[in-house]
């Protein structure tokens, strides 16, 4: 069963809404591969997915991080326990075990709970300072332009 991707996932910060999209379209190929019985496509898809989480957990800490949200630590922690949680199913599907149908239920349950709730709770805070650093580097660029061609 697929995730649909719904405007109730979306927290209003374009560049995290389509990390977020992505790896629910990471989710829905890993439920492919479970059906399709591929080993290897199920270990590519994983992998993948691996990967990117995890670079987008780095770059949604940033964020959080040049935003001063105060729960920032607490955030990255759950980041770095779901990484291992993944890692654990990986290495029991390495060694042989059928864990697919349980880890997407746990992707799919923690994902959504994640960006409904734990990620939905520093978007104030980053929007706030993606405004202002935007107005700043306008502000910049209207100076620069300004002293060019003012
Ligand atoms: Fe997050």
């Amino acid at each position: 069963m697929a995730i649909k991707w719904s405007s109730e996932l979306e927290l209003g910060i374009p560049v995290i809404d389509s990390q977020h999209h992505r790896i629910v379209e990471y989710i829905n190929m890993l439920s492919h591969a479970q059906q399709s019985k591929s080993r290897a496509e199920l270990f590519n898809v994983l992998d993948e997915l691996v990967d990117y989480a995890l670079s987008h957990f780095a770059f949604e800490e940033n964020l959080m991080e040049e935003s001063g949200y105060p729960f920032t630590n607490a955030h990255k922690k759950v980041h770095r326990l779901f990484a291992r949680r993944v890692a654990n199913f990986r290495q029991r599907a390495k060694a042989g075990d059928d864990i697919t149908v349980e880890l997407l239920h746990v992707l799919k349950a923690w994902l959504i709970n994640h960006i409904k709730c734990d990620d939905r709770d520093y978007a104030d805070a980053v929007k706030a300072n993606l405004l202002e650093a935007t107005k700043r580097a306008k502000a910049r660029k209207g100076s620069w332009f300004n002293r060019l061609f003012g």
